[in-house]
């Protein structure tokens, strides 16, 4: 049986009906499969997309403009100044404390991605980084969030975004270990939607089987659009935000297990700077970091990413002999709900950034071809080009050592290896049980469960409360 005509007609107009071609020869679950992922697509947005239609800002150009951004930095941070943005430490730590103990705030955990570069062909949170326990990602920033509930007496609720390739398995990993400890209604899962990607010569879209378009995530910046249009039981994220009374929230992608969830100076400063999203940035150390840089382009705070940002540029020295752009981008964030809201309003308030990618793809004859150029584009949008579109938004710069340890790359590698991870993890920890009068003999990994200790000051009181003994490798827990 030929496609129905009215999925012929949808496609005809783009020259798209290649994606029915095999129509007849699929069973009819599969059809209705292939049916719901041709009816999602927007394909005159994605002919305008390939045509180069859509807007694609001149990033070097606006690097070449561009200002440093105005910050609070660190070394104002540790003398107590209140540096470009006016606000002191102290005064921060106490709006944030107050936005917690009042549970106005929840997270949102981006972890959408596979461990396919790790040489990990899971979701990526379930990579077991614990130095001494082999916990897993999402242990770990889940147990924050359990920590964070129980030291400010209300729950932090996680919005966890998955992608349609990684939601039932972590679902199933999250129920399997109780969700970590977190209550039921603190934990809202949600999976973000996908784009196809398209052959770069004809803009048709690519098949990766006979009755599957090759679809992929359509980036972090798709969580917006999710936040809303993924319902769990009639509801969506945003809707149970609201419900709780959630006006705040953190923002941190998986990769990283050193993120200080709901640290309280941070989102003190987001506050008390009437802040629509702010962001968080360690200093640079040289100009080829691969770390997106926050910076002023017309006024206006935005990022520009690594490969966008030409090497000249990002080499510039300013007046002390430092990067000129030093902020690069850690990926954390915390975003006002009512400003989420109001983008939500927006179609399409983030636009899409184009990658010239290889994508394996089924020929006319139905043969799987893996392609050694460059064949197919891909469409993306990426969460921090919201920066433009708030108001007042601000950068707060932390040190690296403090906040920044994301698994990238397998083993080898220069840096954001499994061991490079472990090892900030116990450097870390190690000094939060110097700093409190915990010895820890040399090279003995310790470890500390958040639950534990959830940072420097909740390692002290722990402390306090039972001497520590460190003989062997330890990992403190519960
Ligand atoms: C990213 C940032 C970069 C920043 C760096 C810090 C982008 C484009 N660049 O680089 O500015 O300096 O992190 O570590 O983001 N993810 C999804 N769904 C998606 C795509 C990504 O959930 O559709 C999640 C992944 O699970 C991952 C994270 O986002 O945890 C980062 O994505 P990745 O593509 O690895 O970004 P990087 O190139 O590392």
């Amino acid at each position: 049986m030929p496609a129905p005509a009215s999925l012929a007609a949808r496609l005809a107009p783009s020259d798209q009906l290649h994606l029915v071609r095999w129509w007849d020869e699929l069973a009819p679950a599969a059809q209705e499969r292939l049916r719901g992922q041709i009816e999602a697509i927007d394909f005159e947005q994605l002919g305008a997309l390939h045509q180069g239609q859509v807007d694609q800002p001149d990033w070097h150009a606006a690097a070449r403009r561009a200002q440093p951004p105005v910050a609070m930095r660190l070394a104002d941070r540790l003398t107590g100044g209140g540096g470009g943005l006016g606000v002191k430490p102290p005064e921060a730590i106490a709006a944030g404390k107050a936005a917690l103990d009042a549970g106005r705030v929840g997270v949102l955990l981006v972890a959408g991605g596979q461990g396919s570069r790790l040489g990990f062909e899971k979701p990526k949170g379930m990579y077991p980084i614990g130095p001494v326990s082999d916990a897993t990602l999402l242990q770990i920033h889940l147990e924050k969030a359990v920590a964070l509930a129980k030291r400010h007496g209300k729950g932090v609720p996680v919005y966890l975004m998955t992608s349609p390739i990684t939601h039932e398995e972590q679902i199933a990993f999250l129920e399997a270990n109780d969700r970590f400890g977190l209550a039921e209604d603190d934990l809202f899962v949600f999976c973000q939607g996908t784009m196809p990607a398209v052959d770069e010569a004809t803009g048709r879209v690519l098949m990766s089987d006979r009755g599957e378009l090759f679809l992929s995530p359509d980036g972090h910046g798709g969580t917006i659009a999710a936040l809303a249009a993924y319902k769990k039981a009639g509801v969506g994220a945003i809707d149970h935000m609201r419900r709780r009374g959630v006006e705040h929230l953190f923002y941190l992608q998986v990769d990283n297990p050193l993120v200080p969830i709901g640290d309280a100076e941070f989102l003190g400063y987001h506050l008390a700077a009437d802040s629509e999203l702010t962001s968080m940035a360690v200093a640079k150390s040289a100009p080829e970091d691969k770390l997106g840089n926050f910076v002023m382009v017309d006024n206006e705070l935005c990022v520009i990413e690594y490969s966008d940002f030409p090497d000249d540029v990002a080499a510039q020295a300013d007046a002390e002999g430092g990067l000129r752009f030093w902020a690069g981008s850690i990926a954390v964030h915390v975003f006002g709900v009512a400003f989420l809201e109001r983008m939500l309003a927006l179609k399409d308030a983030l636009p899409f950034h184009v990658a010239h990618k290889k994508a394996p793809y089924l020929d006319e004859s139905g043969q799987l071809v893996t392609p050694t150029e460059n064949n197919a584009l891909k469409f993306e949008r990426f969460i921090f080009d919201l920066l433009p579109k708030a108001k007042r938004p601000i950068v707060v710069e932390y040190a690296e050592s403090e906040v920044f340890a994301p698994l990238k790359n397998a083993s080898g590698a220069p840096k954001d290896t499994p061991e490079y991870v472990r090892q900030f993890l116990l450097d870390q920890q190690r000094s939060w049980l110097q700093a409190a009068g915990v010895a820890v003999p040399a090279d003995v990994p310790v470890e500390i469960s958040p639950l534990w200790g959830l940072d420097a000051a909740g390692v002290a009181e722990r402390a306090a409360q039972a001497p520590v003994a460190i003989e062997g490798p330890t990992y403190l827990r519960g």
